[in-house]
């Protein structure tokens, strides 16, 4: 039988191993996956800055420094996000306050010195050193990164608790601009003195509190571009290398049956033109070309009402006779798909029935002469009080 795996939380650091292991183990085992504290990962730590410098660096007016005052009594959170002055540090109080400064290693070549102990991990992976000073108290709150960070007591001692329980909440606090975690139950706490290390993948809940006297820590932030970012990113960079007479193209065309319909041949049309499609779900791209579709060349977006009309008043007015006139800059397309039928108008996407999807795509007057479904009378009062149907009540019919 194989032995179970353990994976110790906490290791102990030598000038000859400083991770407390090999690098290849280090990331095997805890790397993006479990917390680690590492004492003594780099022996007889000399801080390369002192609290001074960092304040002084903290006062240029290109640098990214943030001021926290935590005034306990009344739980609120103070952020001067800076630029910051020797007036702000004069002002604050004997303890419960930090100061947090990014990309120190732009700016000072021995704090910057620090990324060669770092050597095993891809370059272009490392963000920046964060220092930060804080008095006793001093802290940003429990909170939760969404990167690797390595935490390096460089000054004094920091109190830190993290929760590695994988379902801990992640909800934030809505009343301080911290992005401070609403519930925080610590799993583990350590008091970390110069030179431990405490190692904490993304997504780890943390709150580390200066202790006792002046507390410097350097926190070796990694950069992962988020999903949204490398796809965004990636589309521009293909959309750059396209000519312009490549486009959207249908020589395989038939009669319409249901004009307004994207059917599934514009799918088949979409993943020709775009190969990387295939790989998306057919709801997505319907949705996407939906919305794309009615919002792509529009020079002008009708105006919603001033005063919108509530659904009894729109009822009145539909049994008196009145017609919805489409508004001339709305732009209609429907689909189909597994999750239902969906109207699109200018970008927005609205569940309704094939029936009244095709009566507003194929008609610029309708009205509206079936019982409708209280959900399609919905879709209408929103499409009027959005400027896109308009009433008339006159019987000229054009
Ligand atoms: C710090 O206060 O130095 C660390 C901030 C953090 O937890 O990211
Ligand atoms: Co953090």
């Amino acid at each position: 039988m194989k032995p179970i795996q353990s994976y110790p939380i906490e290791v102990r650091g030598s000038a000859s191993r400083p991770l407390g292991m090999s690098p290849a183990r280090f990331l095997r085992d805890y790397w993006q996956k479990r917390p680690l504290l590492i004492r003594n990962a780099f022996a007889d730590f000399q801080p390369p800055l002192q609290p001074d410098d960092l304040a002084g660096l903290a006062c240029e007016p290109t640098a990214l420094a943030r001021l926290i005052v935590h005034d306990e009594k009344r739980e609120r959170w103070h952020v001067n996000s800076g630029p910051l002055s020797e007036a702000d540090f004069a002002r604050t109080p004997d303890r419960n306050w930090t100061l947090l400064v990014q990309d120190v290693d732009k700016w000072d070549a021995d704090v910057a010195g620090l990324l060669q102990h770092f050597g095993f991990l891809p370059s272009w992976r490392i963000d920046d050193v964060m220092v930060s000073y804080a008095e006793p108290g001093g802290g940003v709150g429990a909170h939760v990164d969404q990167y690797d960070v390595f935490l390096l007591q460089g000054l004094g001692q920091r109190h830190w608790a993290i929760s590695d329980d994988p379902l801990a909440p992640k909800a934030c606090r809505q009343d301080v601009e911290l992005k401070q975690l609403v519930q925080f139950e610590p799993t583990h706490e350590w008091l970390l003195d110069p030179g431990d290390m405490l190692y904490l993948p993304p997504g780890v809940p943390h709150d580390g509190v200066a202790f006792g006297g002046p507390c410097m820590t350097f926190s070796i932030g990694m950069r992962a571009p988020s999903q949204a970012e490398l796809t965004g990113d990636l589309a521009d960079y293909i959309a750059e290398q396209l000519p312009e007479e490549l486009r959207y193209a249908d020589p395989d065309l038939k009669p319409a049956r249901l004009s307004g319909e994207i059917d599934h041949g514009v799918l088949d049309r979409l993943k020709q033109a775009l190969p990387f499609a295939g790989a998306l779900r057919d709801e997505l791209l319907h949705d996407w070309f939906g919305r794309f579709i009615t919002r792509y060349r529009s020079a002008h977006v009708p105006a919603p009402l001033d005063k919108p009309l509530a659904a009894d008043a729109l009822a009145a007015k539909l049994a008196a006779g009145a017609r919805l006139l489409r508004h001339p800059w709305s732009r209609l397309a429907w689909s189909r798909g597994k999750a239902g039928c969906m109207l699109y108008v200018n970008g927005h996407a609205h569940a309704t029935t094939p029936a009244l999807a095709q009566q507003l795509c194929e008609q610029r007057e309708l009205m509206p002469d079936r019982k409708l479904l209280a959900a399609e009378r919905t879709l209408l009062l929103t499409l009027v009080n959005d400027g896109h149907l308009l009433l008339r009540t006159s019987r000229r019919r054009r």
